[in-house]
Order: C-alpha cells, then sequence, then structure tokens
C-alpha cells in the first residue's frame, strides 16, 4: 500500500543498490522535483552526492539567489553553482522551433553536468567512473508527455526526458518517476523539506526559454523577468498562490501591435498570462483570478515594462491548450 514512509524506504533501498560507493551529481532547478529527488538521494548516500545548479540565465527574477540560500540552507547539501548563460543563450541562437529549443537545452544540460563531472573528479582525485550517475526529478507525467523516452515526443519533450542527447554517458538516478506532484510534494513534506520548497509552484527546467514565443535573446529575457516577477508578485500579495498550479507568463516577442501612451504611438509586444488550476499537470483549466488582481498586474506591466503596451489573458484549459506556450 502507498504511503510516502513506505516509498521513502523503497527507493533510499533501490538508490544505494545502484549507486553503491560510487558518487552522483543531481541538477537541481530550483523546483520541487529536483529539490526532493536530492534530499532523498542525500538520505540515501549522503556526501556521495554533490548538487549542481545550472544558472542557464532563462532564470526568472531572484532565482539563482534562492536555490543558493534557501536549498542549501534547508538540506546541507553540496551545491556547485555554473555559470552558464551565455553557453546557453548561443546554442539558443536564431532558434525559433519550440522542439528544438527543447533538445538544445536538454544537450546543454547535460554538457554543463559532463564538465561539473569533470571537474569533481580532479578535485576528489577520483577515478572518472567513479562519478557516473546523474541524479533528475524526473516525473510521472514528464515521460508520458515525453513519449516515455522513445525519442518521439507524444506533446512535447521535456527537457529531462526527450530532450535528452543520445551520447549521454551518464546513468541515470530518477527516484520520483512512478509519482505525480501531489505525491512528491508528500514526499518531500516527509523529508522534512520547508513549506517553501515543498509547496512552490512548478517551474519548468527549460524555464523562460520557452516562455518567449520566437527567438530567445537576453534582451527579451530581461524583458520577460520583469513582466514575471510583476504578475507574481501581484498574485502574492493577493494571497492566490495555493488557489492556482501556475501562472506562466508569456513574451510573443514577433508579434506586435499598436498602442498609445502619453500623447504617443507605440508599437510593441504583448505579455500573455496564463494562470491555471491542476491536480496533475496532466490537464488543466484557466484560473478564473479576481478581475482587480488581473488589472493591477496588467497596468503594472504596461507601465513598468519597456516594450509591452498589451497584456492579454489566456483562457484555454488543457487539453487543447498545453500549459505551456512552447
Ligand atoms: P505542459 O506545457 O506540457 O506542462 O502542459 C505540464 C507541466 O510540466 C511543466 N513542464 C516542464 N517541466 N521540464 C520540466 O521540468 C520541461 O521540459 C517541462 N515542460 C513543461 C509545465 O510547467 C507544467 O507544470
Amino acid at each position: 500500500n502507498w504511503t510516502t514512509t513506505n516509498v521513502v524506504e523503497e527507493q533510499v533501498a533501490l538508490i544505494r543498490e545502484q549507486v553503491g560507493a560510487k558518487r552522483a551529481i543531481c541538477g537541481l532547478s530550483g523546483g520541487v522535483d529536483s529539490a526532493v529527488a536530492a534530499a532523498l538521494v542525500q538520505k540515501a548516500i549522503g556526501s556521495q552526492l554533490t548538487c549542481v545548479y545550472v544558472d542557464h540565465g532563462l532564470m526568472r527574477k531572484g532565482e539563482t539567489e534562492q536555490v543558493e540560500k534557501d536549498f542549501v540552507a534547508a538540506t546541507g547539501v553540496k551545491l556547485k553553482v555554473v555559470d552558464a548563460e551565455k553557453r546557453f543563450l548561443d546554442a539558443l541562437a536564431g532558434v525559433f522551433d519550440p522542439e528544438q529549443k527543447r533538445k538544445i537545452i536538454g544537450r546543454e544540460f547535460i554538457r554543463v553536468f559532463e564538465q561539473a563531472q569533470a571537474e569533481l573528479v580532479a578535485e576528489a582525485g577520483a577515478a572518472g567512473e567513479d562519478v557516473a550517475f546523474l541524479v533528475q526529478g524526473t516525473l510521472y507525467p514528464d515521460v508520458v508527455e515525453s513519449g516515455g523516452g522513445t525519442g518521439t515526443a507524444n506533446i512535447k519533450s521535456h527537457h529531462n526526458v526527450g530532450g535528452l542527447p543520445d551520447d549521454i554517458e551518464f546513468q541515470l538516478v530518477e527516484p520520483l518517476r512512478q509519482l505525480f506532484k501531489d505525491e512528491v510534494r508528500m514526499v518531500g513534506q516527509e523529508l522534512g523539506l520547508p513549506e517553501e520548497i515543498v509547496q512552490r509552484q512548478p517551474f519548468p527546467g527549460p524555464g523562460l526559454g520557452i516562455r518567449i514565443v520566437g527567438e530567445v535573446t537576453k534582451e527579451r529575457l530581461d524583458l520577460l523577468r520583469e513582466a514575471d516577477a510583476i504578475a507574481r508578485e501581484e498574485l502574492t500579495a493577493a494571497g492566490l498562490d495555493r488557489d492556482i498550479w501556475q501562472c506562466p507568463v508569456v513574451l510573443l516577442a514577433d508579434v506586435r501591435s499598436v498602442g498609445v501612451q502619453g500623447d504617443g504611438r507605440t508599437y510593441g509586444h504583448p505579455i500573455v498570462l496564463r494562470p491555471v488550476s491542476s491536480e496533475d499537470a496532466m490537464t488543466a483549466d484557466w484560473s478564473r483570478l479576481p478581475y482587480e488582481t488581473l488589472a493591477k498586474i496588467s497596468t503594472r506591466i504596461t507601465n513598468e515594462v519597456a516594450d509591452v503596451n498589451r497584456v492579454v489573458l489566456d483562457v484555454t484549459s488543457k487539453p487543447p491548450g498545453t500549459i505551456e506556450w512552447e
């Protein structure tokens, strides 16, 4: 029978059996899944684990600092932070296609983990094959939507499943592969992770890279980061964080429309708000947010974010829409 205690005990035993005396690295994203996977593996193999946080430049405002501070404080894990912004942005230059973006991001993640592995080997004076494992917080829905790792996405290639390169040398440790998000949260609670981490809303590994419809550039990311920060701030202020599953904020980078501000004509970009409610992200409904909150977000974004002159609301359920736009 399913209890979080059983899941933890069973997974700890399986991880110990799989990893043995070797070392593992775990990609941390700041989200719930990788945090719970890391905590679980740490419980199993302790200091044989090193966490790697890849700052790919596609994170939201303040996120990197939060991981560096909160997660380490909560768990005491060994953390390596890699600044990989240039590498990811160079790789994404000129790319428009959503699946291509996902595959590039998945590949670059692995390349950064390989580099971290090499550094770890050098530091520890260990043999290369001693750092053989990569821990990922892959969930059951990620596997299903990516086509079960068959190489062909049913819906989209999640960065940590269908987006992985073929020449990967790591052996994967994926202790959450059979779980849904609400179960992962319960396991995180059982492991003693703080509420701020366990109840965090989902945020995709490919980050803002799949929330810019069009080419990803630094300028566009900065703009989207501002708009996203405003939306998150107002949703939190209105006490709505626990009512919604997540609220992607999307930049339609190649769309422009005419507006007016002060006495002048503007020709700017639309920002899309995509608040959804869901149980497991497999299906979702659009959240009926209070008009006052929507009005505040809209006014602030159009006033405070340069080059944005329109805020639109996505009122599509999943299906037919997916939660993310790409
Ligand atoms: P979709 O857009 O498929 O999203 O309806 C379902 C849930 O998964 C998240 N998501 C991802 N998470 N890597 C992740 O870690 C990914 O590549 C990825 N793609 C989507 C999305 O935010 C939503 O919660």
